[in-house]
């Protein structure tokens, strides 16, 4: 049960970017560019794209008017809508789902760091970036020490509370990114390789499409929006009744997905084409290049990664709030405990990740998933980051439609915002129809075609 005086953001816009930093991260930074090079390039964006506004648009506003409606996270909306019921389990695997990626996502926000730290104090000149970074990830101290400061640093900021903490670091922070990956973007397309490299990046050739393009394309945008895991559903149950839900999902969308095409306009303009090999390390190793030929590219790489340190950290706080709100309204547990409880299990699951990129040969490679071998982090990743977020996008779908009514959740999306009822044409056939069917496509094709992921 949640307290009557359950805390509220400050504002529409303090919401709107604090959703945009959970949303933006290392999924639009990272994990999108290397995704796309590993998936042909054009054709996956402009699947990317369809994906995101047919099915993470709508889903996104199930999750928000679920979480305002029922003032809860996943576990208790679920337990106050469908009391006593099985529908529960959505919430269950919101919370593990939260607890699986931040694992993994952590140890990667770790390399961020360290990114800054050694632009700081050694620069990036005069090394093979691509050697540096394979002797940096398979270095267990560094790995482990990282990951715990990272961790520590999520705690912190989620103890703090809500408004003290996530509003006000989105609020500053959010725009400089923005500004710095413009410029980014432009010192880019002066380079050698731009045409090339965006001719790979946005021109979509069918040949590009291979079985596991759409799993990925679906997988990665539930993964870059927050969705199918509650995430937006609890930042919805602190959204006040005043606030137009149409608009702010809306613009966390469309914000969250500009970040991930100008990541993409920054790296392949650097790279000139299709990557040789697009690994997890793909853009630490090329935007560290572009940092060694950039006049000032020191003090921009340094700026630059501890920007990107702290929209990981956006994103990491709302993983971690979604297990210990649950923790916090279902045992009644004061915040700080159920932060540190939450990340401290978070660590122990981490740790294998962590020494996965070369630090035990064992953990680095295990399993050929979309024709690249994964470790540890990559087949968590896949697991979390891609599956777990489809399957609790379809479940959310799901219950609204047969459970709580699809009637009820409009109510709740459109109040205050009356004037965009008539989004009820599109939307309603995009829930009913279109995005369950194409989520139980791709699920399906997985598990019945067995070797589609080789
Ligand atoms: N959306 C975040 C990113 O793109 O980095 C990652 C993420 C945060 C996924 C929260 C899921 C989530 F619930």
């Amino acid at each position: 049960m949640s307290s009557p005086s359950r805390e509220q953001w400050n504002s529409s816009l303090g919401f709107i970017l604090a959703a945009a930093g959970s949303a933006i991260g290392l999924g639009n930074i990272w994990r999108f560019p290397y995704i796309t090079g590993q998936n042909g390039g054009g054709s996956f964006v402009l699947l990317y794209l369809i994906i995101v506004f047919t099915i993470g648009l709508p889903v996104m506003y199930l999750e928000l008017s679920t979480g305002r409606f029922t003032q809860r996270g996943p576990v208790g909306a679920m337990e106050k809508l469908a009391p006593g019921s099985f529908w529960k389990i959505i919430g269950y695997l919101a919370v593990i789902t939260g607890i699986g990626i931040l694992s993994y996502y952590s140890v990667v926000a770790g390399w961020t760091i360290w990114y800054f730290i050694k632009a700081i104090f050694q620069g990036f000149g005069g090394e093979n970036t691509g050697t540096a970074f394979s002797q940096f990830v398979a270095s267990a101290p560094h790995q482990l020490v990282l990951l715990g400061v990272f961790l520590g640093l999520t705690t912190g900021i989620v103890i703090s509370g809500i408004k003290g903490g996530i509003e006000k670091i989105s609020m500053i922070l959010m725009p400089v990114l923005f500004l710095l990956m413009i410029g980014l973007i432009i010192y880019a397309l002066t380079l050698d390789n731009a045409a090339a490299g965006l001719k790979y990046y946005l021109i979509p050739k069918t040949s590009d499409f291979t079985k596991t393009t759409f799993i990925f394309a679906l997988g990665q945008a539930f993964f870059s929006l927050s969705l199918g895991m509650g995430a937006m559903l609890t930042y919805g149950s602190y959204l006040s009744k005043k606030e137009n839900l149409v608009k702010a999902g809306f613009l966390v969308v469309l914000f969250d997905t500009l970040i991930a095409i100008m990541a993409g306009l920054i790296i392949f303009p650097v790279i000139g084409g299709a990557p040789e090999k697009a690994g997890a390390g793909l853009v630490f190793v090329v935007i560290t290049e572009l940092f060694c030929t950039l006049p000032g590219g020191r003090i921009l790489g340094a700026l630059f990664f501890l920007l990107l340190t702290i929209a990981a950290l956006t994103s990491t706080i709302s993983l971690l709030e979604v297990a210990a709100s649950w923790l916090m309204d279902e045992y009644k547990m004061v915040r700080k405990k159920a932060a540190l409880i939450v990340s401290g299990i978070t660590f122990v699951i981490a740790i294998p990740s962590a020494l996965s990129l070369g630090a035990s040969k064992s953990l680095s490679s295990i399993i050929k998933i979309g024709g690249e071998e994964k470790g540890f982090l990559g087949i968590m990743d896949f697991l979390f980051g891609n599956l777990s977020l489809a399957i609790g996008g379809l479940l959310i779908i799901i219950f609204v439609v047969f459970k709580w009514k699809l009637k009820n959740a409009e109510d709740e999306l459109y109040h205050n915002a009356d004037r965009f009822r008539f989004l009820s044409l599109i939307m309603k056939p995009l829930i009913w129809f279109a995005a369950p069917a194409a989520i139980m496509v791709v699920l399906g094709f997985m598990l019945f075609t067995g070797k589609t992921l080789s």
